[in-house]
Order: structure tokens, then C-alpha cells, then sequence
């Protein structure tokens, strides 16, 4: 069997540049395309770095069609948590605004411009990371009404592609990821001494398992990086 190519976007994050590592360390990959707002280099054989712009559809679109290969897996490792809401107070439309620019539009458009890049004669893989934070049934909780509702937004996203993808590419598979809670810029701000946090490794490398387990079964549907799905 030829070996995998694998796209990464948002691969400057702690967790997307952990992930770009871990897929250049297989034997079985042979590239690991990472892409970024602003280009990053990873200095490994397997990387080939590029900049996009996420919400920029011509660049999305010129990327695109310079790529005359298919990609076997394709992870989505973007996303902000800025000033979330403790009331609905703190609620402006320019906070709501932001956080479905970056949690949410990014794996809609990329999804638009990559998808069909999907291998379709065999089992091809496209994952956005989400976060447990998006369930609705798991809100306990309530607060943080623009993240939240960012990323459950995305969870329908990706329920919506897994139905319209595996009408024309049956070897598909479309999920989301919860990485746990992980040091990085993102969660640095709201950082809880009494809470465990992985390093973004040792998160990569969960995710990486839970990627691996996956097939047409669970199509549409969100796992932690236990492998537990987290229900809607
Ligand atoms: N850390 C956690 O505890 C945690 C928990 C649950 C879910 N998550 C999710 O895991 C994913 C990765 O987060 P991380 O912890 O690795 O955070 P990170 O280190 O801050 O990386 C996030 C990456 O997203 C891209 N990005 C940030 N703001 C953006 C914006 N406004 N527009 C477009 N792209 C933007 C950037 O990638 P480029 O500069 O490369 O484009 C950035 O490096 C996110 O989806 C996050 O919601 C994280």
C-alpha cells in the first residue's frame, strides 16, 4: 500500500504543531502538508509548510487547486477562546462575531476547498477539533455563551459534511475531536491550578489513537481523546 499524506491546518497551535510531529514520525506517512495564518517551519523531510488564510476563499481556492494528490487524512487544529463570557452581560456581538470566525468558519471553508481532496479509494479521514464545552447535553455549566456555541455550531458542521461527503466518497470518515485540557496559548489565560493539563505531546498522542480506531461507523460523530463519544 503507498504511504499516507496527511494536510494539518492551524499547525503553528500547541496542539496542531504537536500533531504535525507525531504524523512525520510514521513510517507509513509520506508527506505532512501544515498549513498556517502565517508560514511556520518544522524542520523535517516528511513538512511541507504553507501560509493561508482561512477565511480568505481565493487563497483557499488557489491552495486547493495546487494540490494534484489526494489526502488520505486531514486534521483541523484552529480555534480561540478570547474574553468568554461569565453572564450574558459580558455579551457583545463583536465577541460572538470573533469566536465563530475562528472556531467555527475555518473548518466550514476548509472543509469547502478540501474536502473533495479526500482519497476515495480507500479509507480517508477528516477530523476538526471541537471541544467538550459544545455539547449541549453536557452543559452544566452554562457561561462562555460564544465559545460554546462556536463550537457546537462546528459539531453540526461536521455532522452536516458526514452526511453529504459519504453520498460521493463511501471510504470518507468525518469527526470531531475533544483534545482534553491542554497547555497552550488558548487555555493559558483560564489556567486552574487544582486541574491536570496534558503537554500538547502527550494530547497528539491520544488524538493520534483515537484517529486510528476510526471507521465508517462513527461517521458525524465526536470523541474525546479517551475514544468516548461525546454525545450532542
Ligand atoms: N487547549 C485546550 O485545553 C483545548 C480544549 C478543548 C478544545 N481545544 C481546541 O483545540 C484546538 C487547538 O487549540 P490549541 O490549544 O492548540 O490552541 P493554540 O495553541 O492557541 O492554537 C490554535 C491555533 O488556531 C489558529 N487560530 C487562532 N486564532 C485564530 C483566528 N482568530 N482565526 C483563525 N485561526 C486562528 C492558530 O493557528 P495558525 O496560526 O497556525 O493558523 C493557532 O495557533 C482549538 O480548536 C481549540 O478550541 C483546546
Amino acid at each position: 500500500m503507498s504511504k499516507l499524506n496527511i494536510a494539518i491546518f492551524g499547525s503553528s497551535g500547541a496542539i496542531g504543531s504537536a500533531l504535525c510531529k507525531k504524523y512525520t514520525e510514521q513510517d507509513n506517512v509520506e508527506k505532512v502538508f501544515c498549513f498556517s495564518r502565517k508560514k511556520t517551519e518544522i524542520h523535517n523531510k516528511k513538512a511541507f509548510c504553507f501560509s493561508l488564510n482561512y477565511l480568505d476563499e481565493e487563497d483557499l481556492l488557489t491552495t486547493s487547486n495546487k494540490i494534484n494528490f489526494s489526502f488520505d487524512i486531514i486534521l483541523i487544529s484552529i480555534g480561540a477562546l478570547l474574553n468568554p463570557e461569565k453572564s450574558i452581560k459580558d455579551l457583545t456581538v463583536e465577541k460572538f462575531n470573533n469566536m465563530i470566525s475562528a472556531n467555527t468558519l475555518p473548518t466550514l471553508l476548509i472543509g469547502k476547498y478540501f474536502l473533495p481532496k479526500l482519497n476515495k479509494n480507500r479509507i480517508s479521514k477528516f477530523a476538526s477539533l471541537s471541544a467538550r464545552v459544545g455539547s449541549i447535553s453536557d452543559n452544566f455549566l452554562g457561561g462562555w455563551y460564544s465559545y460554546r456555541a462556536s463550537k457546537s455550531a462546528l459539531n453540526m458542521i461536521i455532522k452536516n459534511f458526514a452526511i453529504e461527503i459519504n453520498r460521493t466518497n463511501k471510504n470518507s470518515i468525518i469527526f470531531g475531536l475533544h483534545p482534553g485540557t491542554v497547555t497552550s496559548k488558548l487555555s493559558d489565560p483560564f489556567k486552574n491550578n487544582n486541574k491536570n493539563y496534558f503537554s500538547p505531546e502527550t494530547s497528539a498522542n491520544y488524538l493520534f489513537n483515537v484517529i486510528e480506531t476510526k471507521t465508517n461507523n462513527d461517521n458525524g460523530k465526536i470523541f474525546d481523546w479517551n475514544n468516548q463519544e461525546i454525545l450532542p
